[in-house]
């Protein structure tokens, strides 16, 4: 037999970013790169230096005297000042009679250059009345102040009853802090006037559907007026789920009254300001257990600071919940969300989508239990896995049918070699030196959906040109995750030619309308379903055509690695392409795809929210210096599942990317506002992401490649993005035990996060080391 040559890009192959030599040449365009028309005006946003307080009077005539001077929006210039992405009507463009967080956008300023509009900002005279401010979420539940959403509440069983029979029981509380996106390329937005109500934005957003819709709310036009394009974000982290619409808005209605385009670009410090992040929460939870470390209730309230208006807070607060089991079965459980209205830059996405804030307190009750019983937290943590029936509902009543918690467990406690290394931090540490060491296994069940039901949907655009070149079109977005070369993998497998055959274009929702924001870790779940099914409608016309032409069966038609076998001829992909063309076979083709099985009703907390979940597990090894409190990061082991992996090389980066990321947050990332309501964290001087040196020395990534999807994904793959995103807990937990060992780990250090080396100093301390 005759071994046929695969293609070149196919799926399931290790193949690298499709712009990953742009992206390290500078060759590739991002929004700011775009050659600007002769006339391109520039925006800047005056930002409020108040936390709360009612807008008495503003004086703007030296900022409309300043040089270079256009135009200035106020509130009033604004025709619909509203770009809430819930419809809450709580998030205005401009401020209007009152700020409601330090930093707010309040005016904007249109001039001919960037520098100049920045510039004259900075002359605006602005009369404020003071109001009583809370930037905190544990003063603002003292201070009784209001949700910004509903909250939700999960219930499962008789938990006081579970609670008072428990053997055992604690409490406890967590502090988990947010986090700044810190995408290399910030907000950006670059507008240019069409005839008519027309208008053309270029947006660096993961979501261009609900920018065009914003766009088009905000200047009082239907959408069909408004085309979003976005090529690439320079990292969005959900930082640009729903931000973007702002700076969009404010070009689209400067291009539309001058006629000109205009652009604007904020700097890092207002961009950090001005615009929200991860919500930080404060956790309360309950949990009764037994002897051997097996939960038998959970009572647990999160509240988040989610800032001056709803934004996505209420999905988020809802997602914490759905991941405060973890990979435990909880036999009784109560969990509460609190979404806190707080005088702060409204909270948004962030990786994991809140799902870390919750899922981190099912890692801390294993961690506490651990303690209380005197056991390595990995033995409570396999009492407590998801199993068969009996032990696999969850809080919101969803089964778990495909948990492989325990395999990948396993598999990685044999490859760390986390017995033996346990032993010998144990050994280590009781020697009593300076240095201590921890080590810790965490593991991760995320669920995987968008919780908004309707968000599971796709559409994709696919043309052959009668020369056999490809054309790709899909509603998801590049931020660098490779969700691109993914869907062309899938496109360049169902027509098996080699990928470069296949061209990936900008992102447009004049190609693809009423998409989902990338988000949720489902790119590649839905856009690469879509553009399957695109791609199959083309074919199956080419299977027809071929069949009918050459007098064949239909399966006598089979496509091969870059040939066409119809019957006993062979054709090229460009032969068939141009008999097909001749032929006038219609080669382009619209795809769609919707999750199946999934549904969710809020109300009654009930139903099957995810249409699978994602599994990992990672071992952390650490060293505490327990006089300064500073540490280092000294071997980290991944297992994590990818389902059957559409491009291992991808997803191993994403593994990678995330944890790294996910480390930062639980490390050194710290966000601290003044008393004055000002973010004093609003620059890498006074904010640290985790540094290439802060890569730990051994860092052992490993895809499970054994596991395949047992729902019909695309190609049986799962998605990446988020859930690895929580493997780094285990390095909490592993400076928890170092910190632990001062006093003989006796009690659980409850280190709050992040633990910067600060906060790991004050907990030795607390504990009477030295
Ligand atoms: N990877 C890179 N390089 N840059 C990003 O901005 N965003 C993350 C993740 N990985 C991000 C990333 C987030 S928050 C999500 S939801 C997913 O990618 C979105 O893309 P996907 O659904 O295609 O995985
Ligand atoms: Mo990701 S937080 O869902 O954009």
């Amino acid at each position: 037999m005759r071994m046929e040559p695969a293609i070149r890009g196919g799926v399931h192959m290790a193949q690298r970013h499709d712009s990953a030599h742009k992206h390290v040449t500078g060759e590739a365009e991002y929004t700011d790169d775009i050659v600007e028309p002769v006339g391109t005006l520039h925006a800047y946003l005056g930002l409020s230096e108040r936390a709360h307080a009612e807008i008495v009077a503003m004086d703007l005539e030296a900022v409309r005297a300043a040089p270079g001077v256009v135009d200035v929006f106020t509130a009033a210039d604004i025709p619909h000042n509203d770009v809430s992405p819930v419809g809450k009507n709580d998030d205005p463009v401009l401020a209007a009679g009152k700020v409601e967080f330090l930093g707010q956008p309040v005016f904007a300023v249109i001039a001919e250059t960037r520098d100049e509009a920045r510039r004259a900002t900075k002359l605006a005279k602005v009369e404020y009345r003071d109001l009583p401010h809370v930037t905190d979420v544990a003063e603002a539940i003292e201070a009784g102040y209001p949700f910004v959403t509903d909250p939700l509440k999960l219930e499962r069983g008789d938990v006081a009853a579970a609670m008072a029979a428990a053997p055992r029981r604690l409490k406890g509380r967590m502090r988990v802090g947010g986090q700044d996106h810190f995408y290399l390329e910030g907000h950006i937005a670059f507008a240019l006037p069409g005839e008519d109500d027309e208008v053309t934005v270029y947006s660096s957003t993961q979501h261009p559907s609900e920018v065009q819709h914003m766009v088009g709310h905000v200047l009082g036009v239907p959408s069909n007026a408004v085309t979003v394009i976005v090529r690439r974000m320079g990292g969005g982290f959900g930082g640009k789920e729903s931000q973007p619409s702002l700076f969009a808005a404010i070009v689209a209605l400067a291009a539309k009254k001058w006629g000109r385009a205009v652009k604007i670009r904020p700097d890092r410090d207002d961009d950090m300001t001005a615009t929200g992040k991860r919500h930080d929460f404060l956790n309360e939870y309950e949990v009764g257990f037994d002897d051997e470390g097996r939960v038998l209730a959970v009572d647990a309230s999160f509240a988040a600071r989610c800032g001056f208006s709803a934004d996505l807070s209420g999905a988020v607060t809802d997602r914490a919940l759905f991941h405060a089991d973890n990979a435990y079965y909880y036999p009784a459980v109560r969990l509460v969300s609190k979404p806190m209205k707080t005088n702060t830059v409204s909270n948004t996405a962030f990786r994991g989508f809140g799902g870390p804030q919750g899922l981190i307190i099912g890692e801390r009750i294993m961690e506490e239990i651990a303690y209380a019983l005197g056991k390595d937290p990995l033995e409570v943590r396999r009492a407590n896995f998801y199993g068969g029936p009996g032990r696999d509902v969850t809080p919101y009543h969803q089964t778990v049918t495909d948990s492989i918690i325990d395999k990948v467990v396993d598999e990685l406690v044999a490859s760390s070699d986390y017995a033996a290394r346990r032993r010998a931090v144990l050994d280590w540490n009781a020697k009593g030196g300076v240095i201590r060491k921890g080590i810790a296994l965490s593991t991760v069940k995320f669920g995987i959906s968008f919780t908004a039901t309707w968000y599971n949907q796709a559409g994709a655009l696919v043309h052959v040109y009668n020369d056999g070149s490809i054309h790709l079109n899909h509603g998801g977005t590049e931020m660098g995750q490779g969700l691109n070369t993914k869907v062309a993998q899938v496109v360049a497998d169902v027509f098996q030619v080699d990928l470069d055959r296949v061209k990936i274009t900008a992102t447009t929702t004049a190609k693809v309308p009423n998409t989902s924001a990338t988000a949720a870790s489902s790119g590649s779940d839905l856009n690469g379903m879509a553009a399957q099914n695109a791609a199959e409608q083309i074919k199956d016309r080419l299977v027809d055509f071929a069949a009918e032409q050459h007098s064949v069966e239909k399966d006598q038609v089979v496509f091969e690695p870059n040939m066409i076998r119809i019957g006993n001829r062979r054709v090229s992909f460009d032969e068939l392409i141009r008999e097909a063309y001749l032929g006038r076979v219609h080669l382009s083709a619209a795809g769609f795809y919707k999750t199946p099985d999934i549904h969710w009703d809020r109300a009654a907390g009930k139903g099957r929210p995810f249409y699978y979940y994602a599994y990992g597990a990672a071992v952390s090894e650490v060293s505490v210096d327990t006089l300064t409190g500073e540490y280092v990061v000294d071997r980290v082991d991944v297992l994590h599942d990818v389902g059957r992996s559409l491009n291992p090389a991808v997803d191993k980066g994403q593994v990678e990317g995330a944890f790294i990321q996910g480390m930062g947050w639980l490390t050194t990332e710290e966000l601290w506002w003044d008393d004055k309501g000002r973010l004093r964290t609003h620059a890498p001087s006074t904010y640290k992401i985790p540094l290439a040196s802060d890569r730990p020395a051994i860092f052992n990534v490993k895809l499970a490649d054994w596991s395949v999807n047992r729902e019909a994904t695309i190609r049986r793959s799962k998605a990446v993005g988020e859930p690895p995103f929580m493997l780094p807990i285990s390095v909490l937990e592993a400076l928890s035990m170092a910190v632990a060992s001062v006093a003989d780990y006796r009690e659980c250090p409850r280190l709050d996060a992040p633990a910067t080396p600060e906060r790991v100093l004050a907990a030795i301390t607390r504990l009477g080391g030295w």
